[in-house]
Formats: C-alpha cells, structure tokens, sequence
C-alpha cells in the first residue's frame, strides 16, 4: 500500500545569510545551495525516505531547471511515473533565504508549470488510487484538481490530508474543509483559516476543535518549535511539545512532518501516535540545511521518539 502525492515540484536556490535581511537591505551571505523542494515533492521524498512507498504526481517544465528536478527526484527512489513535463510553463522555481541567527527563511517562488496541474494529471493519479492507503495535497497546484483528486480517493476509502500551504489569502471555501479528511496547518495557515494567530498549546487545541467544527474530520496546528496541537473529531484531542533540537534550517519542517504523519497513519497508527512520530520527523528536518534533502530515515525518527 503507497502513499499518493499530487502537489508542486520546484527547484530550490536557498541562501545561507547571517540572518533574514531588512527589506531594502542587501546583506552578504556564507554560501548557496540548489536542492529538490516544492511543497509536493518535499512531502513525498520525507515519505520515501521513511521507506514507504510512495507514488509523485507533478508537473515539471520541459527545460534545464526540469532536467535538474527530475534528477533530484530520482534521489529518493519514488514512483516517478506519474510526473509529466509541460511544453507550456517552465518549471518551479523557489528562491529561499535562511537566516542563521534562528534558522528561519523566507520564501518567494515562481510556481510555472505546477499551476498547470489539470486534468491529464489527476487522470493519471487516480489511476494509481487502487494501491493507495494515504492522499497528500498542498496549495501550489490549482485547487480545482486537487479537489476533484480528493472526491475520487475518498470514495474509494482513502485518507486525503490537505496542507493548507502556502496560507491561504482570503481563508478556504467550508467546501473545500468538506471534501477532505485531515487538514495541517501551521500558526500562519491557521491564522489565515481562522483569522486569529494561535499563541498558546491552549489556542492550538481549540483552533483545531474549530477547523473540525467547520467541516473537515480532524485537525492538526503545527506551531513549529513550540509544538504541536490535534482534535480527532471524536473528541480525542491533545498536544505534542516540540522535540529540543538544535534549529539550523527550518525550510521544509512542514513537509517532512506531513510525510511523517501520512508515513504513520497509512500503517495504521491512532492520530495521536501519528501526530509524535510526524513531530519527531519534522524535528529532525530542522536539525539540516535544505528542504526534502533534510527529511530524516526511519531509524532515525525511531531514534529520536526513543531519546
Ligand atoms: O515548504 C518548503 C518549500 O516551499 C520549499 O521547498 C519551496 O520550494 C516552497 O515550495
């Protein structure tokens, strides 16, 4: 049984600055890196890396920067066979910086042909639902397809989880909550959602309680290194501090925790269960520089749930 990811694949040009600039201000940097990202690819190499296998559907362009993607993608032994190279659109492109002082970044891209995620392409996923257990979404391909992608999978019983990513302008349609069974925002995705920043584990928890209220099965608040709040929808709810680690690169710790989460439930884990193992992979992508080349093996999250 696979896991089913239908989302962005961009490649990454991060900068390694002492701290984030000013804007207006040009700051000197230590070093660059060119590495695989886009929330979708991030999302399924951390699956792959787990070992679990794990099937991309993506859109590259067909030019150098996707010649580069698809090499990159060959890395994490996924089930490639689903992503296509569009004539039309060049491929995704993120320009990241990470500021040293605290490992956070900022982060601007140029989606090209993810935005071109269409109908061929949920086709080409939903022929490969048989063998999927787990369906992840985020928000750099168009809607439209992710949600039709969604209906198909959870009438075939499959679990579809939606990272709200990036945050949403405007909040999301109550439809869209509907049509979907577990959604992962963090504190800024929440705060676009719900229109109020959860501060506290307390905020976390009800912000949950309230995504559930509006429609979807369970909800999952990611507030980064200050842990992690879940509501079950059958009034199972509770809060995962943050694993101390050091925080070198935060780039990509959402990714790695959904491929964690979509990892552990797919093999049957209860969410709560779920929810620590997927905190401790997000923990350990912090800990590395890059985005999916910062997604931990499987004996290393063991290894940090046993610490
Ligand atoms: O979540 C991190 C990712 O966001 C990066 O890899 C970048 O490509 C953007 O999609």
């Amino acid at each position: 049984m696979s896991i089913l990811v239908f989302g962005s694949v961009n490649v990454d040009i991060a900068v390694y600055a002492p701290r984030l600039p000013q804007p207006g201000e040009t700051l000197h940097a230590q070093r660059y890196a060119i590495g695989l990202g886009g929330k979708g690819a991030n999302q399924a190499a951390a699956a792959a890396r787990l070992g679990t296998p794990t099937i991309f559907i993506g859109r590259t362009g067909r030019d150098e920067m996707g010649a580069q993607a698809r090499g990159l993608l060959g890395g994490y032994g996924l089930d490639l066979a689903g992503v296509a190279e569009d004539d039309q659109a060049g491929t995704g492109i993120a320009q990241i910086i990470v500021g040293a002082a605290d490992g956070q970044n900022i982060i601007a891209l140029v989606a090209g042909a993810n935005m071109r995620l269409g109908r061929a392409d949920v086709e080409r996923a939903a022929a490969r639902l048989a063998d999927t257990r787990v369906l992840l979404l985020q928000l750099e391909t168009p809607l439209a397809a992710s949600l039709d992608l969604a209906a198909r999978a959870r009438a075939a019983g499959i679990t579809v989880i939606l990272d709200p990513a990036p945050a949403p302008e405007g909040g999301l349609d109550p439809a869209v909550l509907q049509a979907i069974d577990i959604i992962t925002p963090n504190e800024t995705e929440t705060a676009a959602l719900l229109g109020r920043r959860p501060a506290t584990a307390e905020d976390a928890v009800a912000a949950a309680r309230e995504l559930v209220a509006r429609g979807c099965r369970m909800a999952i608040v990611k507030l980064g290194g200050n842990g992690v709040a879940f509501y079950a929808g059958d009034g199972r709810e509770g809060f995962v501090p943050a694993f101390p680690v050091t925080v070198v690169d935060t780039v990509a710790a959402g990714d790695c925790f959904n491929g964690g989460l979509a990892t552990a439930l797919a093999r049957g884990d209860t969410l709560p269960d779920a929810v620590r193992f997927a905190a401790a992979c997000g923990a350990i992508a912090v800990t590395r520089p890059g985005a999916a080349a910062a997604a931990p093996t499987l004996a290393e999250a063991e290894a940090l749930l046993r610490r």
